[in-house]
């Protein structure tokens, strides 16, 4: 790869700035919300120590080594004659797949932001939903204008490269989104009892809530969180510095990640419960609950919504970033294209299809906009969760577990790991990695029900 790796701390920051995201903030809170608490949140820590982890360190290993772009890097490992594995690497489309959607949600934060700059908060749940669903629905307009702004930051960093775009950004906004979380859980520990209650409702486990939905979302999730399955990661890691210790990024990322949604969690719960709200109100938490509780705190509560939102769209924005490069370096490095014709050509394509997704929610031409039951934005979502991540993810882990040859792969992790930690690891990417995204594929697909 032709251009400037990125410092030791700068991949850290970088590939925690792609798994720390909407998912973290936006998502996780609603679904533990909604599957019950505690014993969903264990679930998901399992997968992510036990299965995401493994994933993490296999996508890092074929970005270091292949050194390229997603399919050269497969090509690059691939023994076997034909090199058919390098289709695996066509997971760098997938990420532009989610950028249809993701880019229209930070373009709501970015809605958000302003809307707490130039406005009151509103001051009641009803009101604050119907508003909304009022931006979602009927204001299309304003939503192309903030998905535009999300897309030209996100082109403007790619095209700047590795070093003086992606790594400055990450630099940037990770340190600030980690104090600002930092910041407002310390405020809600003032909430006493209501905090109390949000670690209660996060750490202790029900079993009796668990249902099987509920563990097949937590690994699903668990995927999606520490951006497994779009060749994000393994995009970054080709250039990684020289000599750096895969498994010790791979921790820091999962540490990291872990961290930024278990705060997000608890805060967003304790502000929830100290203003009496209940958690399972679905998507709207975010965007509805929360506007109205900061409204509750009238002058520093407008400060503390606009940092909320700020951070988000910090967490959001690096996430993106890491969706879109991995086809920039696709089209650079197999079609010869300059940096500037990749950067806009994936732009542009997801911007252009983004468009139809935000419509797809608006009244009038939500009619026309649908794959079956579900609104394009619905399908997006469901497909990429549903089908690529864990087909991708599956495709990443027999490949490292059964084709790549053993010896090299040995050598470095052992290294790095030791003895027993790999036997772990290599067990976990040959038997359980495999069958725990063949079960969500086959569950999610609607081929088996749980
Ligand atoms: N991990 C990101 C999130 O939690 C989403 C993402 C997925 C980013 C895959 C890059 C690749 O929101």
């Amino acid at each position: 790869m032709a251009h400037p790796s990125f410092s030791r701390i700068g991949f850290i920051m970088a590939a925690a700035g792609s798994a720390v995201g909407l998912g973290n903030v936006w998502k996780f809170p609603y679904i533990t919300g909604q599957y019950g608490g505690g014993a969903f949140v264990l679930v998901y820590l399992l997968t992510i120590f036990l299965i995401g982890f493994s994933v993490l360190v296999a996508e890092m290993y074929i970005g270091s080594r292949g050194k390229s772009d997603t399919v050269t890097s497969f090509e690059h490992l691939d023994p076997t004659p034909r090199k058919p594995w390098k289709y695996a690497g066509l997971m760098a489309f997938n990420g532009l797949l989610v950028m249809t959607f993701y880019s229209v949600v930070i373009g709501w934060i970015f809605h958000y932001i302003f809307l707490t700059l130039t406005q009151p908060l509103p001051t009641d749940i009803p009101t604050a939903q119907a508003n909304f669903t009022h931006l979602t629905t009927l204001e299309p307009f304003s939503q192309l204008f903030w998905h535009a702004i999300a897309t030209l930051i996100v082109v403007v960093v790619l095209y700047r490269g590795v070093k003086a775009g992606i790594e400055r950004m990450n630099m940037i906004m990770m340190p600030s989104l980690i104090a600002i979380f930092v910041g407002l859980l310390l405020y809600s520990m003032q909430f006493g009892e209501a905090f109390v209650r949000a670690l209660e409702f996060m750490f202790y486990p029900d079993f009796s809530k668990l249902s099987s939905e509920a563990i097949v979302k937590a690994i699903g999730h668990a995927f999606f969180t520490l951006s497994i399955g779009m060749g994000a990661i393994m995009t970054y890691s080709a250039a990684l510095p020289h000599k750096n210790n895969i498994t010790h990024a791979a921790f820091w990322v999962a540490f990291l990640d872990t961290a930024i949604a278990l705060i997000a969690g608890v805060l967003v719960f304790a502000f929830l419960f100290h203003f009496d709200q209940e958690p399972a109100v679905g998507p709207g938490l975010v965007f509805a609950s929360m506007p109205v509780i900061f409204s509750q705190l009238g002058y520093i509560g407008t400060l503390l919504a606009l940092l909320f939102f700020l951070a988000l769209s910090f967490a959001g924005l690096t996430s993106a970033v890491s969706l879109t490069e991995p086809s920039v370096e696709y089209l650079i490095n197999r079609f010869g294209f300059s940096r500037l014709k990749a950067v806009a050509w994936s732009g542009l394509t997801y911007f252009g299809v983004g468009v139809l997704v935000l419509l797809s929610l608006v009244e009038g031409t939500d009619a026309w906009l649908k794959i079956g039951e579900r609104s394009l934005f619905g399908f997006f979502e469901h497909i990429t969760d549903a089908i690529l991540l864990p087909f991708s993810g599956l495709l990443t882990a027999l490949f490292i577990g059964y084709i790549l040859p053993k010896n090299a792969l040995r050598e470095h992790l052992e290294k790095e790991m030791g003895t027993k930690l790999y036997g772990v690891w290599r067990f976990s990417i040959r038997y359980i990695v495999p069958v725990a995204l063949l079960f969500m594929l086959l569950n999610l697909t609607g081929i088996i029900v749980v």
